[in-house]
């Protein structure tokens, strides 16, 4: 029996800790495959992890990718069918989100719907959310639409900031948990939706 495969576009503008963690994750399931990593920045780390694991890499050229659409005739030739950000700092131009309906998805250092929205990225989100004295922080796995970090949101974590924890320490914390759960999410949300095609098939 020949298993349908799932294939995943990971975009990250830079080092990619969460594009390693999901490439090993998913490296152990079959229905699942890593096959393109693209950034905007030519010597991000995230596309040498990517070479070391023997998966073709994109560098995005600014003026092709918001003037033109033809990254979407690349990405479905290469029959991508889910497209993962992971620290992709630009924002996804409409032709895009159009070609891939609810197949995009991000991962955001904080709790949205606050803390978010254009230049709040980085140190810059842990800095906000010390700053407004927050008891708990997280990231928020959600889908992408054309404004930045206001698509549906699929899942949060939550993790204890104390009164000692500099914006530092709720970066780590907040880390932590991007990396135990950006992989499983993606998993089961791709598998979910596996199901739901084949159901749908059986119905008809
Ligand atoms: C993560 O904090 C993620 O939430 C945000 O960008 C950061 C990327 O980190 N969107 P890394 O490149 O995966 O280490």
């Amino acid at each position: 029996m020949v298993i349908p495969i799932d294939k995943i576009a990971i975009f990250a503008s830079g080092t990619g800790s969460n594009a390693k963690k999901i490439i090993q994750h998913c490296s152990d399931i079959p229905e699942i495959e890593i096959a393109m990593v693209l950034s905007n920045r030519p010597n991000a780390k995230v596309l040498q992890t990517a070479t070391e694991n023997n998966i073709p890499t994109k560098v995005l050229d600014r003026n092709t990718f918001y003037q033109s659409s033809d990254l979407v005739e690349e990405l479905k030739k290469a029959e991508i069918d889910w497209l993962i950000l992971a620290g992709f700092l630009w924002l996804v131009p409409p032709y895009l989100i159009e070609a891939y309906p609810n197949k995009i998805l991000n991962i955001h250092p904080a709790l949205l719907p606050k803390f978010g929205g254009k230049g709040m990225y980085g140190a810059r989100v842990h800095q906000a959310v010390f700053e407004a004295n927050q008891q708990q922080s997280g990231p928020t796995i959600h889908y992408v639409n054309a404004h930045y970090d206001e698509g549906a949101i699929i899942f949060q974590a939550t993790c204890q900031i104390t009164p000692t924890d500099q914006p530092e320490d709720i970066a780590k914390k907040v880390l932590q948990l991007e990396h135990q759960y950006y992989p499983i999410v993606i998993e089961s949300l791709i598998k979910k939706n596996r199901s739901i095609k084949s159901t749908k098939k059986v119905l008809q």
